[in-house]
């Protein structure tokens, strides 16, 4: 059959999957294919001859149809990367390789800033005993934060730390003065997870022990960290308190979103706490064997999810566990 040995033909010659497609269409297209169009003349034939018409031209279509294949899996195998019209000069797809959380990006930017003052890391465990995380840290046996409504207890006399301060106390039982570490880690209270409280959240401890060392230094250095973590800032100090710091203070900065005229985030003040600090109590020195004769030094705590709530102005800090994408791609870098 003619049209049958032409088709096979064509077939055979196509050389590529671009040339097959047009052998396919002129074949078996539905405007004007060969074949189509002999499957059109069909109702118009007499009825006798209809049916046996019928018959070849369906046969045909099925042949050419798997001719067409088979040469469609010939020529795939043979250059299947040849054969596609990709467009290599397109950019590629960009993949999402995920980025640090905020808190990180946070405690990584204020480890960089006492880096540059000459500051080490200095790590502690989070399963502690109540002697590193209170008794040599000077707070009276009695003292409220001990209760088990604050801390959580392991076993009689180990706990989960409830603040990065024993790492103080680990630092200058190992290490001589002069000493100047950073300890950043997470810490762990019983506390309600509200707007602004988590029961285990990160902290950053700062040490400063040495000889001649005043609280000139430590509003100094704490001044200067404020003013390169947040731009050009005013601060204040505020008297505080904490077993193991005499004289202690509190460290305010002029509130971010105001500037200090006052408002929701500030409560009005103007300010925001972001920090607790003093000169290291004696006591805290000699329990750690350091001479308190000779030897002074200063100390400060800070949470790093506090600081990350003003910088980038989070109305709520349990966004910063929910991890929440649409969240986290405003702040990735
Ligand atoms: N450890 C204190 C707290 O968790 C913070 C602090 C550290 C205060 C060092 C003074 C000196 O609240």
């Amino acid at each position: 059959m003619k049209i049958g040995e032409e088709a096979s033909a064509a077939i055979a010659g196509a050389s590529d999957l671009a040339a097959l497609d047009v052998v396919r269409t002129a074949l078996l297209g539905r405007k004007a294919g060969q074949v189509t169009e002999l499957l059109k003349i069909l109702p118009q034939l007499p009825p006798d001859d209809r049916r046996e018409a019928g018959a070849v031209v369906n046969a045909l279509k099925t042949a050419v149809g798997e001719k067409l294949d088979e040469r469609n899996a010939e020529l795939s195998k043979a250059a299947p990367a040849a054969a596609s019209d990709a467009d290599l000069t397109m950019p590629g797809r960009a993949r999402w390789l995920g980025a640090k959380h905020p808190i990180t990006l946070v405690i990584e930017e204020i480890e960089e800033i006492f880096r540059d003052l000459g500051f080490t890391i200095a790590v502690g465990p989070e399963a502690e005993t109540e002697w590193y995380n209170f008794t040599s840290l000077n707070f009276p046996a009695d003292h409220p934060a001990m209760d088990m409504h604050d801390t959580l207890y392991l076993s009689e006399g180990v706990l989960l730390r409830t603040h990065t301060s024993p790492v103080q106390m680990r630092t200058m039982q190992s290490h001589k003065p002069p000493i100047r570490v950073l300890s950043p880690g997470n810490v762990y209270r019983r506390d309600f997870f509200d707007a602004s409280h988590a029961p285990m959240f990160a902290q950053i401890e700062g040490l400063c022990v040495d000889e001649g060392i005043s609280f000139v230094d430590l509003k100094a250095v704490l001044t200067h960290f404020a003013n390169r973590f947040f731009g050009k800032t005013k601060t204040r100090f505020r008297p505080s308190f904490f077993p193991f710091t005499e004289p202690s203070a509190e460290m305010d900065v002029e509130c971010v979103i105001c500037g200090g005229s006052g408002c929701a985030s500030c409560k009005g003040t103007g300010w925001m706490e972001i920090l607790g600090s003093g000169m290291v109590h004696p006591r805290v020195l000699k329990a750690a064997g350091i001479d308190d004769e000779k030897y002074t030094g200063w100390a400060f705590g800070m949470g790093p999810a506090r600081i990350a709530k003003l910088r980038y102005n989070i109305p709520d800090i349990r966004i910063l566990y929910d991890s929440d994408v649409r969240f986290l791609e405003q702040v990735a870098r």
